[in-house]
């Protein structure tokens, strides 16, 4: 009887060891995302180019092209969980190779513009192309944002990451040194975010700002425009800028002016007011100074809030970096067309680009963007998705 007794205990106790087992294999299998590798096609010049899908299991996915290591599409869901893709860009390689906005792109060597085309290290002279004006916008005439990267799947303890890597030489758009650059895009398996961390080193004295150009519409890519949509910026002042865009040097307060957006206000309500930053601007396009002065080391630090109260979707953007440019889509103008052949129009997005100060090179009370051999360059910005 008691030998019975034994014995079902014993199967009990196996059987409940089996379940566990069982539940913890089915969890890790759960825990894990995908990741899907396809031909993107090949450049004019003949390079072949794919694209990366990483999906989770909580409703995100995005992918990115080693063509200019850009975000092509991020699809997250809205409050209902119907998922929309959330970033402008093109159904082909060939939208991208000729495109001028920046949809989703890597930018670089230098993100923003340097005044003049021109700026020093140790006394000398670098000449940059001039591609706006009389100035160098996103690193001159052949930015990161055309060039073709190498593509890595990588280990990433947390959920699925693709690795991309570029190497600038030296005097490449005149900038110095050769900067090995590498860009490693993660999906968490257990949250919607896109986290982006940057390194890179180089062989000479140079300068260096990376940001990504993702052109959000939180209502869904060609789904109108971005002006009800609220937005926080975490940041009292701006670097005021002259006509052409390019800083004065003065961090101007923001308080009682259209650029205030130290609590949620529609990108819309001040937009077209006759104040002479937002005429430079044709609208936003500045760069806030983040008000803890970005993360410090590795550690992110809030610096916008972006909500569509349609879809109930919700953008915060966190970084290390000590600026964002808020762009509003002014330039846009409905000649490109995009995904589905629709039309991006004016301020059908947003663009919250993660940076360094525009023109730090020639302005040295501006945080440093110079990068001397021997050391290493860091940045991480994540873009963390809600529904509200
Ligand atoms: C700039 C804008 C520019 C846009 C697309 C933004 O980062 O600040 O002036 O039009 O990128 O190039």
């Amino acid at each position: 009887m008691a030998a019975k007794q034994n014995a079902r205990t014993l199967l009990c106790a196996l059987l409940f060891v089996g379940e566990l087992l069982l539940a913890g294999s089915l969890s890790s299998q759960g825990m894990r995302g995908t990741i899907r590798k396809e031909s993107f096609g090949k450049t004019a010049s003949g390079a072949q180019i794919d694209l990366y899908t990483l999906s989770n299991k909580k409703g995100m996915e995005v992918a990115i092209t080693d063509f200019g290591a850009t975000v092509v599409a991020l699809k997250v869901p809205d409050r209902a969980g119907k998922a929309a893709d959330v970033v402008l860009g093109f159904d082909t390689l060939e939208g991208y190779e000729n495109g001028t906005a920046y949809f989703g792109a890597t930018v670089g060597r230098y993100g923003n513009r340097i005044g003049g085309g021109q700026f020093a290290i140790d006394g000398n002279t670098y000449t940059l192309p001039k591609n706006n004006g009389n100035n160098t916008l996103h690193g001159g005439v052949v930015g990161f944002n055309k060039r073709v990267w190498k593509a890595q799947e990588i280990a990433s303890k947390d959920g699925e990451s693709v690795e991309m890597s570029y190497l600038s030489a030296d005097g490449e758009e005149g900038f110095p040194g050769d900067l090995s650059v590498k860009v490693v895009f993660t999906l968490p398996a257990d949250r919607n975010e896109l986290k982006i961390n940057y390194t890179a080193t180089t062989d000479k004295d140079t300068v260096l700002n990376l940001t990504n150009h993702s052109y959000f519409n939180l209502a869904g890519e060609g789904n109108g425009d971005i002006l009800d949509h609220l937005l926080t910026l975490h940041a009292k002042k701006l670097t005021q800028v002259d006509k052409t865009l390019i800083p004065t040097g003065e961090l101007r307060d923001v308080a009682d002016t259209p650029m205030d957006f130290t609590s949620a206000t529609a990108i819309g309500k001040r937009i077209n007011e006759n104040y002479e930053q937002l005429v430079f601007g044709k609208g936003y396009d500045h760069n806030w100074v983040i008000a803890s002065g970005g993360g410090k080391g590795l550690t992110l630090t809030l610096a916008a809030e972006a909500y569509d109260p349609k879809s109930g979707r919700k953008l915060d953007v966190l970084t290390t970096e000590p600026g964002v440019q808020f762009y509003s889509g002014n330039f846009l103008d409905g000649s490109a067309k995009g995904k589905g052949n629709k039309a991006y129009g004016q301020r059908a997005a947003f663009c919250l680009e993660t940076q360094h100060f525009p023109d730090s090179p020639n302005h040295p009370n501006f945080p440093s963007t110079l990068l001397k051999p021997n050391s290493v360059f860091h940045s991480r910005t994540a873009f963390r998705f809600s529904v509200k």
